[in-house]
């Protein structure tokens, strides 16, 4: 099978596309013929090792798994003989464990692995750019931040994939949402039921004497120390990303009890809690309360393309690559 693979850590020049041994399903496994997946900030900070934190978990020189991914969607072509829940011809959405192996034309993924049926009018590319998003913002908002309706809930990084998504479950979670993003974009938040919207470009959302309940910094461009005048008492402040200038408050802050500082990894959560959680988001979905906006779509070919293009920071949504098609 065709898969692009990465042996050092780099920028897209180290991107090659190989050939590879096409997997086997083991016992309980499926074997899934990918249709699409995308490029995410996650695959960017894989693919240069940086930051070196996270080389703890993808390897301290050289990367562990040479095949980047973080979800994918496509249709299950074999399954291990005990595997009962699934069968071949299912199409599903998937992020796997390990959060990669997904650009590649075929993957192996345990039966309780975090993975759901796609509905039967959705496309590849649409199903492909659910996981990464849903299943960051979901518990963040609802676990971490523990929105309860009414709350004052800021979305900061309001156009980016775990931005739209975040919008979009506060106000599910009854909240009153302020989003932030740059002027280009505000349309875009305020369709998807932002209360507020402020431009970054033109205002900075710490000046604006608003307290809020839930502060969720989606993209890490805001500390703690920064946005703490605007927390509530019992505020949290909540970051998809390490800086190091949170942690003492991540680590100290919290015994007190008052306004917290909080960071969590999508990644280190149970695979069986994420399937509850997709279920939950497949519902929202073909409920019409939770959209799954795509920037743009690349071809596998152009994958090079998509990693330069999401490592500018820009993209709205998310960015999609489709395979065998
Ligand atoms: N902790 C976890 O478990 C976990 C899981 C997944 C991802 N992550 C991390 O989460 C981060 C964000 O991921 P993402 O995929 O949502 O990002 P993304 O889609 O790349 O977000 C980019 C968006 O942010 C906007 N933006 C840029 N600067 C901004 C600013 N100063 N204020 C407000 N908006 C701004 C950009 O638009 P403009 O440039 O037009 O403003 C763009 O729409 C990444 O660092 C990733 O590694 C963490």
């Amino acid at each position: 099978m065709q898969a692009i693979t990465y042996q050092e850590y780099g920028n897209t020049e180290v991107l090659t596309l190989s050939q590879m041994a096409r997997p086997t399903p083991k016992e309980n496994e499926i074997l899934v013929k990918i249709f699409a997946s995308t490029v995410t900030p996650a695959d960017i900070a894989f693919l240069k090792g940086n930051p070196y934190i996270a080389r703890l978990f993808t390897g301290l020189f050289k990367p562990k798994n040479k095949v980047l991914g973080t979800e994918l969607s496509g249709e299950i072509v074999a399954v291990g003989k005990n595997v009962t829940k699934y069968k071949v011809g299912d199409t599903i959405f998937a992020s796997p464990a390990d959060g990669s192996g997904a650009h590649a034309e075929y993957i192996c993924l345990p039966e309780d692995g975090a993975q759901a049926r796609m509905a039967e009018d959705w496309t590849y590319e649409q199903a492909a750019a659910i996981c990464y998003g849903t299943l960051t913002a979901l518990p963040f908002l609802r676990d971490a931040g523990k929105i309860k309706p009414g709350d004052k809930v800021l979305i900061i990084g309001a156009s980016g994939s775990i931005g739209t998504i975040a919008v979009q479950l506060a106000k599910e979670l009854g909240a009153n949402v302020t989003g932030v993003c740059s002027g280009n974009n505000v349309e875009l938040v305020e369709a998807l039921g932002a209360d507020e919207v402020i431009d970054y470009g033109q205002q900075d959302f710490t000046q604006n004497n608003i307290k809020y309940d839930v502060i969720f910094d989606t993209i890490g461009k805001s500390n703690f120390h920064k946005c703490r005048k605007i927390l509530t008492d019992k505020g949290r402040y909540l970051t998809t990303t390490i800086d190091f200038s949170n942690i003492p408050y991540m680590l100290f802050g919290n015994m007190w009890g008052g306004k917290q500082a909080i960071f969590a990894a999508t990644g280190l959560r149970k695979a069986a809690e994420q399937i509850i959680d997709l279920a939950f988001i497949k519902k929202l979905i073909l409920g019409g309360k939770l959209k799954i906006i795509i920037d743009r779509a690349y071809s596998f070919e152009q994958i090079a393309d998509a990693y330069a293009y999401v490592d500018k920071g820009h993209k709205v949504g998310n960015v999609v690559v489709t395979f065998n098609t």
